[in-house]
């Protein structure tokens, strides 16, 4: 059976994820995909951090250029976060002929346009899913699913961290400061909250969706941001008595010749299905000329939800290799071993 061998950089929250998904969900990973998806070797410098995985003898290291520098690793996942050595590790890895799997909406917002451009002369694959929405399938829906669309517009909450402190605030009367505290262990807050609460993640997954939705580069300058560091305890209980949530919300519009897009906190009607949606998940909805007003809805952060979305992202990378070796996909993929029949 045809293998694709994978380093991964990077074994924090959303790493050690990647690396559990792959070593638990093997045999299902196999059936589903008639390949196996081999973790060859896993790179972090942080030799002390509990992880719920345990990697088989040589495959833990901390120097990723043993990930880089290995010819038959076929797929970096860059799990870093951040620009500057993140960015090094993908231009590596895409030198020398491999794909590359990022969640790295930060460093995408800013040099994806460059980054793409490079992906595209090397002939490599930069898959991203799991930058925008966690586990939502908005990168493939933009590009795949309405593809025939002419998207007019997208509204939606596109932070975990902001999306869990408003809730958590309104639900159980916690102040901002114990709510980002619970969010940062959780796992759903980045590195340097204040990405969060200040708006910018939500703006960089912003500004990456815009692109994809109606073709242009990307263009993270050109988004408004505001973020909720300023919103009181206040400020949401007197929204409820009005019948309103406050939602950090990711607005963009076709203009039909420019964008509009920003990201600020927003007062909802209550009965509106954004108001509805708690914790730290995401939602988005997206207008297009032929399918109407559609939503995304699921978890846009944390450990799981998104180490769900990045092995996606190696699962087509490994339809793609099948494909160019000749192999076509049976319509519902490959029959599992464990296949029972409904009873009748
Ligand atoms: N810090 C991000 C969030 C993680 O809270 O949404 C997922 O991108």
């Amino acid at each position: 059976m045809k293998r694709m061998q994978i380093g991964l950089i990077g074994c924090g929250t959303v790493g050690e994820g990647v690396a559990r998904i792959l070593l638990d969900q093997q045999e299902i990973l196999k059936d589903r995909l008639g390949m196996e998806m081999v973790l060859k070797k896993v790179a972090d410098t942080d030799t002390k951090r509990t992880r719920s995985v345990t990697f088989a003898e040589g495959v833990f290291t901390t120097d990723a250029s043993e990930i880089l520098e290995d010819p038959e690793i076929d797929v970096v996942v860059e799990m870093v976060g951040g620009t500057g050595f993140a960015k090094d590790t993908i231009l590596k890895a895409m030198e020398q002929g491999k794909h590359v799997v990022t969640a790295n909406k930060k460093l995408l917002a800013l040099e994806g346009n460059s980054l793409f451009a490079k992906a595209f002369q090397k002939n490599v694959t930069i898959a991203y899913e799991a930058s925008v929405g966690g586990c939502m399938p908005i990168i493939k829906t933009l590009r795949e699913n309405l593809v025939a669309n002419r998207i007019f517009a997208m509204t939606g909450i596109l932070n975990g961290t902001c999306n869990y402190i408003l809730t958590e605030i309104t639900r159980l009367g916690l102040s901002f400061e114990e709510a980002l505290d619970q969010a940062k262990i959780k796992g759903f807050a980045e590195a340097d909250p204040t990405l969060d609460i200040e708006g910018c993640d939500a703006a960089h997954k912003l500004a990456i969706i815009s692109a994809i939705a109606y073709g242009m580069e990307i263009d993270f300058e050109g988004v408004y941001v505001e973020g909720i560091s300023r919103i009181e305890p206040l400020d949401i209980l007197y929204a409820d008595q009005f019948g309103y949530r406050i939602k950090l919300l990711a607005i963009s519009k076709n203009h039909g010749d420019s964008i509009e897009a920003r990201v600020h906190p927003a007062m909802i009607p209550v009965d509106c299905l954004l108001s509805q949606v708690g914790g730290s998940v995401n939602a988005l909805s997206i207008f297009g000329d032929c399918t109407g007003e559609m939503m995304l809805y699921g978890h846009g952060a944390g450990m799981m939800p998104t180490a769900s979305a990045v092995v996606a992202d190696l699962a087509d990378i490994a339809r793609d290799m099948k494909r160019e070796d000749g192999g076509r996909l049976p319509a519902l993929g490959y029959p599992s071993k464990n296949i029972k029949k409904i009873p009748v």
